[in-house]
This record gives C-alpha cells, sequence and structure tokens, in this order.
C-alpha cells in the first residue's frame, strides 16, 4: 500500500549560521536544483524527507504481503507468473526506498524496527488482486510520478525506475478487471464487490483534504511535494471514472457527477474511518504486522549468512593484499 506523506512540523533554524545556511539551500530548491546526501540541509527537511521515504518503504513492504498470499492461488499459470513478478517488484521498492532513506543517516535496521502499521484491508477474493493492481498501483502512479522531480536526488531517482514498474502493476491489474467484467455473471459480480470495498480506502489514500493537512506549506516550499493531497485524488478519480465505465463497473458513489470543466465531483470521504486505520485499528493491521514481524525473524539467517559472507570476503581481500 502506499501513502501520501504525514509530515511532522518544522522546530525552526537555531543559529544565524543555520539561517544564512537556509536561505542558500532554499535557493538552490527554486532554482530546481538536487539536493544529495552530503550537501548541508536543514534538520527539518532531513527529519520530513526520512519519515515520508520510510513510510513510503513500509508500505511497499507490507502491502505485498496480501499479494504474496495470492500467488499460489493464482487462476493460471500467465496470471501467476505476473502476480510473482509484481511483488517481487514491490519488494524491490521498498529496497529502493530504504537505501535512499539511508542516505539521510538512519541505518536499515532503525527504519525497519520503526516500521509503522500500514493502511491495512482484508484481501477476500481473487478480484481483489485485480483492483489493488488498477486502483491501489494505479493511485501508486499519480502519487509518484510528481515524487519523480522531488528535490531530493536519491529519491528522485528511485522514483523513476519505480514508476516504470507501476506501470506494468497498473496494467496486470485492469487486465483482471478486464476478464472478471466480461466473464460470467459470478465473476462481474466478485469484479463490483472488490471495486465497493476499496473505492474509498483507494480515495483515503491521497492523505487528508487540503484544508486540514497542516505541513503541505514547507514540503512544497521544498519541492517535495508538487501537487496537493485534493489535487491529485482529483486527477485520479477524473483518469479512473471512464476506465470503470470501459469495464461496465459501477463506482461506490450514487451521486457522482461532472461538472463544467469535465471533473468528476465525488461525495465526502469518511475521515473518522481513516484516522481509525492510522492509528492501527484497521481490519488487518494486527494480522499483517504479525505476518511481517515473522518473515523478518524467519529471514535471520540469510542476514547473518551475508555477514558471514562479507565478513570472510574482507579477510581474504586483506590477506591477499598482505601477499
Ligand atoms: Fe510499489
Ligand atoms: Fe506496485
Amino acid at each position: 500500500m502506499y501513502t501520501q506523506a504525514l509530515n511532522t512540523a518544522d522546530a525552526g533554524e537555531r543559529t544565524i549560521e543555520d539561517a544564512a545556511r537556509s536561505a542558500q539551500f532554499q535557493a538552490r530548491i527554486d532554482a530546481e536544483e538536487r539536493i544529495e546526501p552530503n550537501d548541508w540541509m536543514p534538520a527539518a527537511y532531513r527529519r520530513t524527507l526520512t519519515r515520508q521515504i520510510s513510510q513510503h518503504a513500509h508500505s511497499e513492504i507490507v502491502g505485498m504481503l496480501p499479494e504474496g498470499n495470492w500467488i499460489t492461488r493464482a487462476p493460471s499459470l500467465r496470471r501467476k507468473a505476473a502476480l510473482l513478478a509484481k511483488v517481487q517488484d514491490e519488494c524491490g521498492h521498498g529496497l529502493y526506498l530504504y537505501a535512499a532513506a539511508e542516505t539521510l543517516g538512519t541505518s536499515r535496521e532503525e527504519l525497519v524496527d520503526l516500521m509503522l502499521a500500514g493502511k491495512a484491508n482484508p484481501t477476500l477474493t481473487w478480484a481483489d488482486i485485480g483492483v489493488i493492481g488498477w486502483l491501489v498501483d494505479g493511485a501508486a502512479i499519480m502519487n509518484q510520478i510528481p515524487l519523480c522531480r522531488c528535490s531530493y536526488g536519491p529519491y528522485a531517482r528511485a522514483m523513476i525506475r519505480v514508476c516504470k514498474e507501476e506501470s506494468f502493476h497498473q496494467r496486470q491489474g485492469f487486465e483482471i478487471m478486464l476478464t472478471l467484467s466480461r466473464g460470467t455473471e459470478e465473476q462481474k459480480a466478485m469484479a463490483q464487490d472488490a471495486l465497493d470495498r476499496w473505492w474509498w480506502p483507494v480515495l483515503m489514500m491521497f492523505g487528508p483534504p487540503d484544508k486540514v493537512s497542516q505541513h503541505s506549506d514547507t514540503s512544497t516550499k521544498w519541492k517535495i511535494k508538487r501537487f496537493s493531497n485534493d489535487e491529485l485524488r482529483q486527477k485520479f478519480v477524473d483518469a479512473t471514472v471512464p476506465q470503470a465505465q470501459f469495464l461496465g463497473l459501477t463506482i461506490p458513489d450514487p451521486g457522482m457527477k461532472q461538472d463544467a470543466d469535465g471533473h468528476w465531483i465525488y461525495s465526502d470521504i469518511d475521515w473518522n474511518e481513516f484516522s481509525a486505520v492510522l492509528s492501527g485499528n484497521g481490519p488487518c493491521n494486527r494480522e499483517r504486522m504479525a505476518a511481517r514481524r515473522k518473515a523478518h525473524e524467519e529471514g535471520a539467517w540469510v542476514r547473518e549468512a551475508a555477514a558471514a559472507y562479507a565478513a570472510k570476503r574482507k579477510q581474504r581481500q586483506l590477506a591477499q593484499a598482505a601477499e
């Protein structure tokens, strides 16, 4: 699963020297220069990005767990191969992002320890795998394309490859939906049911509405964020409605109308549900985090073996150098 940033507040700069450096830093941002790991940056910029990139990484890792569960139940070899590739991509996305977050000075171990509960909804049928690809990865693309131009170099570069892979994920999901919606009555009902359950959670993925989002200002000033939550959400809705129409599925928002500019106006979002999920009370949070912890513990031998191999190699190189 992927979320828009929920940034921390700026603590302000402490010294006169920092104020001068901050002005210089802002001038570089305004000139569309990239900030690199060894460059000076305000502490709040570092904190905001560490939080945003690590949350993004966690969501890639936690998000692949329910999809991984469906690999053995995919309805054909072709679907299995595509889902396997997608899950592997998500794991890679987590890896690139942890690597980008590490360049800001927090170790991978610390980041993994801090892994927060991602937004978690159950995946009840095969159609959920279709909807996740179509809508969740589709929303991720909307969020992530502007991040390719983020002011922090390592994050922006990681996003370029991630976005190419997300586009494959979106297509594999849409193709599943297309097959189901052209299938039997039962398959159509399954597709509609999955859309009904995922539509609102996906709209929430874009983060709180602009009028209550407190931290957007600094992120916009620092060019971490290029569009507001509501702008991205609207782009997503406008792109998705015609796709749902093509599939012959109904978006579970009966009041939806197009305005004079062609934008689809959606009903109010129930943000109470969003805060419940964020505070870890989502339907599957506990289960999914337990699965995540188990996977981490079961992978301990791989990390130990890799560390032992690296140590042995280093020793061998030192011995060779001494000869
Ligand atoms: Fe991803
Ligand atoms: Fe994806």
